[in-house]
């Protein structure tokens, strides 16, 4: 299944309130959105038809979230679903995901794109191949180690895979405190190490699977009062998904 498909159907499913999209491009996944979106790239040139209700901003991510009010195109509604696919490099898709929590709802949905690199030189920081991931990979190794409490799905698209990561907490600063630690053991130089279980794809979740699965429907219905909003997903996730998917504290990992 290629990318765009799984996006469209995580955005029928979800029926997220708001939309986020990092890296735009053209536009092809933007235009998977239904719902108010906000696209940042600082050199975008849209060429797909665009159905939503959308406002550009031709910038970084980092510029865009340094201002006063990230969700001021909003209305001040945090976003239930996020598309990383800006800089393919390790520290930059990190602040991405860092800033992209802060503002997600508790049912917020973040994937990432080029998670599964084909190859070591496909992963390479410095780029010299048509197709790159860069080293973005790294995400997987660090969300395991340093926020156990997430939901986080490698999912089997084409071309280079997505991550999806959710059961969300908005709050937590786990990866702020530790950004520069973070940086210094998992920003390495080529040739990337790539885990063999990523290159081959061993570990991970087909698109299929998971669509079939009830996991979007709980994700999406998840944030009522009185409720616990992450366990209820990791809960759903560790049923239907399998408990190597889920949080360790629901998991009995
Ligand atoms: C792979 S393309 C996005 C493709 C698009 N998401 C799609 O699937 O159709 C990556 C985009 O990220 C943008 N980009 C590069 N650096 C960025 C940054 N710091 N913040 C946001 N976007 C960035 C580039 O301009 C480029 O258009």
């Amino acid at each position: 299944m290629h990318y765009y498909a799984f996006l469209a159907e995580l955005h029928r499913r979800l029926a997220p309130r708001a939309y986020l999209e990092i890296g735009v491009r053209l536009g092809g996944s933007l235009a998977q959105a239904r719902c108010r979106a906000v696209g940042i790239d600082p050199a975008f040139s849209i060429t797909a038809e665009l159905d939503g209700d959308v406002a550009l901003f031709r910038t970084t991510s980092d510029e865009y979230f340094a201002r006063p009010d990230p969700l001021a195109a909003t209305n001040g509604t945090p976003f239930d679903l996020t598309f990383i696919d800006g800089l393919h490099l390790f520290e930059f898709a990190l602040r991405d995901f860092m800033h992209a929590e802060r503002h997600s709802s508790p049912r917020g949905v973040i994937v990432f794109d080029d998670m599964l690199p084909r190859s070591i030189d496909e992963a390479a920081r410095e780029r010299h191949t048509d197709g790159w991931t860069g080293d973005v990979y790294g995400m997987v190794e660090v969300l395991a180690r340093f926020r156990p409490d997430l939901v986080v799905v490698p999912v089997g698209t084409r071309p280079t895979g997505l991550l999806l990561v959710t059961a969300l907490d908005p709050t937590d600063t786990t990866l702020t405190d530790s950004f520069d630690a973070i940086l210094a053991e998992f920003r390495r130089v080529d040739p990337q190490p790539v885990p063999p279980h990523l290159l081959d794809r061993l570990t991970v979740m087909p698109p299929q699977r998971l669509l079939d699965s009830g996991v979007l429907e709980v994700i999406a219905g998840a944030e009522r009062a009185g409720t616990d909003t992450q366990r209820a997903i990791a809960e759903s996730v560790r049923q239907d998904l399998g408990a190597g998917f889920a949080p360790a504290a629901v998991s009995g990992r």
